[in-house]
């Protein structure tokens, strides 16, 4: 089984440069809980954005550089190959991003962790079009923070 887990605006933002242009007290928490234990696949940009192999997990890295390493780390010269890796290891695999790995990871994925931060944000990395018609919502819960934030557990139809 494979999921996104992705937190964007009203206005479809999840980046800004390298950051997240938001900090959502007890959203990170939330990452956190659903990716414990797993596996994270994410594009070269995100990963240098966070800058470091999150703990309790494992660290796929896609990326057109066959000389890239981080210790701790594995890397993949596309997501295909990152998700066969992802396979060996065992562990519920989770795509974290960034943008264009979300884009390529959306019409292959069974789940999707979506969080909305309600308020928008300026930003030039969006989440793709969301294909609702091939989602079924089932699960949903409202999250009061500094800014509030609804999140949406989609399986695929
Ligand atoms: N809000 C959220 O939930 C969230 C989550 C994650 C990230 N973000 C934000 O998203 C932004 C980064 O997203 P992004 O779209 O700019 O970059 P990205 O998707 O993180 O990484 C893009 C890089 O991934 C590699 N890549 C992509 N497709 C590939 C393929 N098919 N085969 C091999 N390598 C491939 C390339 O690396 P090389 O150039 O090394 O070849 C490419 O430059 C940041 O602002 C970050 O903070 C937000």
């Amino acid at each position: 089984m494979t999921s996104i887990v992705v937190a964007r605006s009203l206005n479809n933002v999840i980046g800004h440069g390298q950051e997240i242009p938001w900090r959502v007290k007890g959203e990170q928490a939330l990452f956190r809980e659903i990716t414990l234990g797993g596996t994270l696949v994410m594009g070269r940009k995100t990963f240098e954005s966070i800058g470091r192999p999150l703990p309790g997990r494992e660290t796929i890295i896609v990326t057109r550089n066959t000389e890239y390493a981080f210790e701790g780390c594995h890397t993949a010269p596309s997501l295909e190959s990152a998700l066969a890796k992802a396979e060996q290891l065992g562990r519920p695999v989770h795509i974290v991003g960034g943008g264009e790995i979300y884009a390529q990871a959306l019409p292959i994925v069974d789940t999707v962790h979506l969080s909305t931060i309600q308020a928008e944000f300026d930003g030039d990395v969006f989440f793709p079009t969301f294909p609702t018609a091939d989602f079924v919502e089932v699960e949903q819960k409202l999250f009061t923070s500094n800014i509030d934030y609804l999140y949406q557990r989609f399986e695929r139809r």
